[in-house]
């Protein structure tokens, strides 16, 4: 379905071009300046020096070829040269009961399906989860979604992290503390046992001891790092506690993720690359990139353009163990065997932006994708804390997601002390806001950017938050049970009708941005962009809300025209949300 915008550039082309003017001034914007109209053209400026004419002229003869048109409320010639429009009522009424009758409400989905793959979550096993692996899961996730709505055949890959020195640290550590352990006897040929020698709760002790051991410990540090090639490179008794590590955390994460409405349709790990590696390096000297440099294998990625200096690509360290580049280049060549992406999307904390530079050129240079494959590094800023500094929980320790969400879900339940509901339906209520307020108060800043973790304003009912979104669309559900309580029927194809105020005409315009901003929110990976979509439709509904009558309006075409523009309303937010990860609440 043809945008607004791509309705009104059609229109103005052919007016400069009646006027005598290139239709390649005919560029028509978003106003920005809103009181004064909907959208503008600033050609008129642009042509004045092609033409050698004042711009206000030019723009006062392409409003004259304008005159007859049904399309504008509004079109006149401003100083010094702007164009600027109102469409109509009945044109804007018209656009909305098209996007009403379509699925996607007017959204073009893409005519031939490619693949995409997404790269998010990125937790490490039997490490604990940071911020950064937060912000991935739900910026991720909003990519996830709004690629697959676009048309796109969209794999969501969590990529954990599972084959570096963590691993390596923990089979230290527990050797230190169970040298009997079968795991750790070379000559061992038999089968292991099939129950991990730890739990959860023993990992989450056992990892940062073992870290902060090997912080001032060099033996203890080496030792570590030899476990990690010994691993890599195939011991039966390490392979079987990294298979023990996997099991007990993944089934930890998973439950993390669930609760975070995040899933992925794929829990590959690093480790998953390895088979690729050899033939990965073999391919790599035989092409003459890969080269030994102090023991090391390097590809050299610098460009000549470069303004800073770009380090080589390590390949293989020289005791042979793989880096996280290593298996971040065997899962290009995995995935590209797989599943043929067109686009790989990885969401990572921005400060892996150059790690990623390098990965990249190595992959161009040594020929691991086809050149018309996209990779793409979305690099997210941190989560900050009110004091400014990378956010803490209370005690300054490390974030347990589980901690955070139920604190604000508690401070939400609070705020709903007074309504009257059932104390367990209130329970589940909560949890849904709090974390719908968590999910919007990230997405809604650009996903580079730092934000401060503000509970109280994330958790508020009113502003730019989730909670106010979520309460917009609750409201409106109330309002269609109220339609269905006084036995009102209003069909599916009942019209809005053109709009009788400007409250109403607010409510349309806001609603007919939908195809441009989720086409955008794809095309520049930016969630941010729905929920400046979602508010701005919220804020214009609830000032249409209070302003007029609805369900009891008198007038039956009004009212049924209203509560048309209601229900479409409550959809297109609903949808929005869901594109967000959000999910709206019955009442609250
Ligand atoms: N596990 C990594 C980390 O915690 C993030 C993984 C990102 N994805 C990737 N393909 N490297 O930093």
């Amino acid at each position: 379905m043809q945008k607004i915008m791509e309705q009104l550039q059609e229109e103005l082309c052919s007016a400069f071009e009646k006027a005598g003017y290139d239709k390649k001034y005919a560029k028509v914007t978003v106003s920005n300046r809103p009181d004064l109209c909907q959208y503008q053209c600033n050609g008129a400026l642009a042509a004045a020096k092609e033409y050698h004419k004042a711009p206000i002229q030019m723009a006062n003869e392409v409003v004259e070829q304008l005159a007859g048109s049904n399309t504008f409320l509004e079109i006149t010639a401003q100083q010094p040269g702007f164009i600027n429009m109102t469409v109509s009522h009945v044109f804007l009424a018209d656009y909305i009961n098209r996007m009403a009758a379509s699925d996607t409400f007017g959204c073009e989905k893409v005519e031939k399906s490619e693949t995409i793959v997404i790269d998010y979550g990125g937790a490490n096993v039997a490490k604990p989860l940071h911020v950064g692996h937060l912000r991935s899961a739900i910026i991720g996730e909003s990519i996830k979604r709004t690629a697959r709505y676009m048309g796109y055949e969209v794999i969501g890959d969590v990529h954990l992290g599972d084959w570096g020195l963590q691993i390596g640290l923990i089979i230290t550590e527990l050797r230190h503390r169970q040298p009997d352990l079968v795991y750790f006897d070379a000559g061992y040929e038999g089968e292991y046992p099939e129950e991990a020698p730890f739990t959860m709760a023993d990992l989450e002790e056992i990892y940062p001891y073992a870290s902060g051991y090997s912080k001032e410990h060099e033996e203890y540090k080496e030792e570590a790092q030899t476990a990690t090639a010994e691993l890599q490179m195939g011991r039966r008794g390490y392979l079987a506690l990294w298979q023990h590590i996997i099991n007990v955390s993944v089934a930890d994460l998973k439950a993390i993720y669930e609760q975070l409405n995040v899933s992925f349709d794929l829990w590959k790990k690093e480790s998953d690359a390895q088979p690729y590696i050899p033939q990965m390096i073999q391919d790599m000297k035989d092409g003459g990139y890969a080269y030994i440099d102090e023991g090391a294998l390097v590809v050299d990625v610098k460009e000549e353009t470069d303004t800073k200096e770009i380090p080589p690509c390590m390949i293989l360290k020289s005791n042979g163990a793989t880096l996280y580049n290593t298996t971040d280049l065997a899962t290009i060549v995995e995935r590209r065997k797989l599943f043929h992406p067109k686009k790989i999307i990885y969401v990572v904390d921005k400060r892996q932006s150059l790690y990623f530079e390098q990965v990249f050129r190595c992959a161009r240079k040594t020929k691991l994708i086809d050149e018309d494959v996209d990779l793409i590094f979305v690099g997210f800023g941190t989560m900050n804390g009110k004091d400014g500094k990378p956010f803490k929980t209370r005690d300054g320790g490390v974030l347990r997601l589980e901690t955070l969400l139920s604190d604000v879900a508690a401070q939400v339940e609070k705020k709903m002390a007074e309504r009257d509901m059932e104390d367990s339906v209130r329970k589940v209520t909560a949890q849904k806001i709090g974390l719908a307020a968590i999910k919007y108060g990230d997405l809604s800043n650009q996903a580079s950017k730092d934000y401060i973790f503000d509970v109280d304003r994330f958790t508020s009912f009113e502003g730019n938050t989730g909670p106010y979104i979520l309460y917009t669309i609750v409201r409106i559900k109330s309002l269609m049970n109220k339609v269905a309580a006084n036995g009102i029927s209003v069909g599916e194809e009942t019209k809005v009708l053109p709009s009788k105020s400007k409250s109403q005409t607010e409510v349309m315009l806001a609603l007919s941005k939908w195809s441009e901003t989720i086409e955008a929110a794809f095309e520049e990976q930016a969630p941010h962009k729905i929920c400046q979509y979602v508010y701005e439709l919220s804020d214009a509904f609830n000032k249409f809300y209070h302003e007029n009558k609805i369900v009891t309006n008198e007038d039956e075409t009004v009212r049924a025209s209203y509560i048309s523009l209601s229900r479409l309303v409550g959809r297109v937010l609903e949808t929005g949300i869901d594109l967000l990860g959000l999910e709206a609440p019955e009442q609250m």
